[in-house]
């Protein structure tokens, strides 16, 4: 997307599309809305679609496709083995990051799932900039784990550096020279970095963990599946690389690792995922579990419909106004927040603009879910949807989350500018009485690992308080 001056002054994200399909949305109440919280155990996982007036839990499998897609669609060959629809895909994998082997598999997990068995073992340890959650849960369930390698940077929600997700070199290196490198059979690239906002890694880092890897014989593994938002970035804020077009970064970047898997969820618009690679061996062990798990290579666990949008969703990704229009929507945010002294993650990140929760509820204490009562508090305000990123969303209950987020998930061009004025507008109304969020607690204590879905119970009556102090407004009048 490009941003346009205004004859006004100041500049505008502005939509390089237009809209010809759409889907009705309604604002339900302030009353139903503590209701629906009710049923939903406080966690906007659990809410309905339809009480959800604008959904920014997440862009996965629910960003818009193009008309370009929708017509891709039609051009599915349903064989179940050999099929056309995946022998074009591949050759998009081909063009496009310069991989021979394709795999389709149902979503990015699926991917995790397929890697950890084939290459982790009882004991291993694969670095990684940060840990995804869904990786991580493959990894340990093969009896492995991930060691972090982020820059400290990373781990601070302010600041301005443009490459938070970057890889501390030094420290990959020490380790691998350590005795530690018998037990890592990969080195793990995460671009863009989910759980810290979405920030981006750059270029000269990813080469320089490649080259640090590959020197000690280690295959280097790298999740594309944010990867749009990651090229947006390198294209906007590496000087080096901003005369390349965004084929030649995504190349360069693609060359820099033996393994590429992505959600099809999020690159590539669709519903689905993919790992790509140029050793045949690697190749048929993977496919082999493929084969047991997804299904038919040549299917895996994707519609060929949804391989064809999918390979169409590649082609849309070279476009610079298709990658800049989730990023371009997100600084807007996060530049308006700002101002209003609302605590965000910065610089602006990819995937959402992710509020700062410990920040935003510092008058909560650490182990009270900030994150979760704030994106409960923000339902009931606004109606609009978040996804806590912290205690109640990622961590054992008995560990602390290196920071507590709120993302509002920008899925691409789903949503209008006024859409986003809206949310900023009752995040502020929101930050201005944030006293009155309250603490939240687990309904009832689990052994192990939370799930995204597991109940929380407000302490006390802050929700209804909050609730009836918002109608006070006549806003929703
Ligand atoms: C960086 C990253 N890797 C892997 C995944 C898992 O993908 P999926 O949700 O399609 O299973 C996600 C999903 O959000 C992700 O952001």
């Amino acid at each position: 997307m490009s941003k346009i001056k205004l004859y006004g002054g100041g500049t505008l994200p502005i939509e390089m599309h237009r809209v010809s399909t759409v889907h009705p949305i309604r604002l339900i109440p302030v009353e139903e809305r503590v209701a629906a919280l009710d049923e939903a155990g406080n966690c906007s996982y659990n809410l309905k679609s339809e009480d959800v007036f604008i959904d920014m839990l997440t862009d996965s499998g629910f960003n818009a496709m193009s008309d370009a897609q929708a017509g891709a669609f039609h051009l599915a060959d349903f064989a179940y083995a050999g099929s056309e629809s995946y022998y074009r895909m591949a050759d998009k994998v081909r063009e496009i990051l310069g991989k021979d082997y394709f795999l389709p598999v149902h979503q990015g997990r699926a991917c995790e799932h397929m890697l950890a068995k084939a290459f982790v073992k009882q004991g291993d340890l694969i670095p990684t900039n940060f840990h995804f959650c869904t990786f991580q849960t493959q990894t340990r369930l093969q009896g492995g784990d991930l060691v972090e390698f982020l820059q400290d940077k990373g781990l601070v929600t302010g600041g301005d550096d443009g490459f938070k997700g970057d890889y501390d070199v030094e420290k990959l290196e020490a380790f691998l020279s350590s005795t530690a490198r018998e037990r890592v059979p990969l080195v793990r690239i995460e671009a863009g970095t989910n759980l810290i906002g979405g920030q981006p890694i750059s270029l000269d880092n990813i080469n320089a963990v490649s080259e640090t890897a590959h020197r000690h014989g280690i295959r280097v593994l790298l999740d594309m599946s944010l990867v749009m938002d990651n090229l947006h970035f390198i294209k906007t804020r590496d000087k080096k690389r901003a005369g390349l077009s965004v084929r030649a970064i995504m190349r360069e970047m693609a060359d820099a690792a033996d393994i590429i898997y992505f959600s099809g969820r999020k690159l590539g618009f669709a519903r689905g995922g993919g790992i790509c690679m140029n050793d045949e061996a690697d190749f048929k062990r993977v496919r082999a579990l493929v084969s047991c798990y997804e299904g038919f290579p040549t299917f895996g666990g994707m519609s060929s419909a949804e391989l064809e949008v999918m390979r169409q969703g590649f082609d849309d990704t070279m476009d610079e106004n298709v990658i800049s229009q989730g990023p371009d929507f997100i600084e807007y945010m996060v530049e308006e927040f700002k101002k209003r002294g609302v605590p965000v993650v910065t610089p602006a990140g990819g995937l959402g603009c992710h509020l700062d929760a410990d920040r935003f509820c510092a008058h909560l204490g650490r182990r009270e879910f900030r994150g979760a009562a704030l994106a409960a508090a923000i339902y009931i305000v606004s109606g609009v949807r978040g996804m806590e990123r912290g205690l109640s969303s990622e961590k054992h209950e008995d560990s602390i989350a290196p920071f507590e987020l709120v993302r509002l998930a920008v899925p691409r061009r789903v949503y209008t500018l006024s859409h986003i004025k809206y949310v900023i507008d009752r995040v502020t109304w929101l930050y201005e009485h944030r006293e009155m969020i309250g603490a939240m607690r687990w309904e009832e204590e689990i052994e192990g690992d939370h799930l995204f879905t597991d109940f929380l119970r407000p302490v006390g009556d802050w929700r209804e308080k909050l609730a009836a102090e918002y109608k006070k407004t006549g806003l929703e009048d």
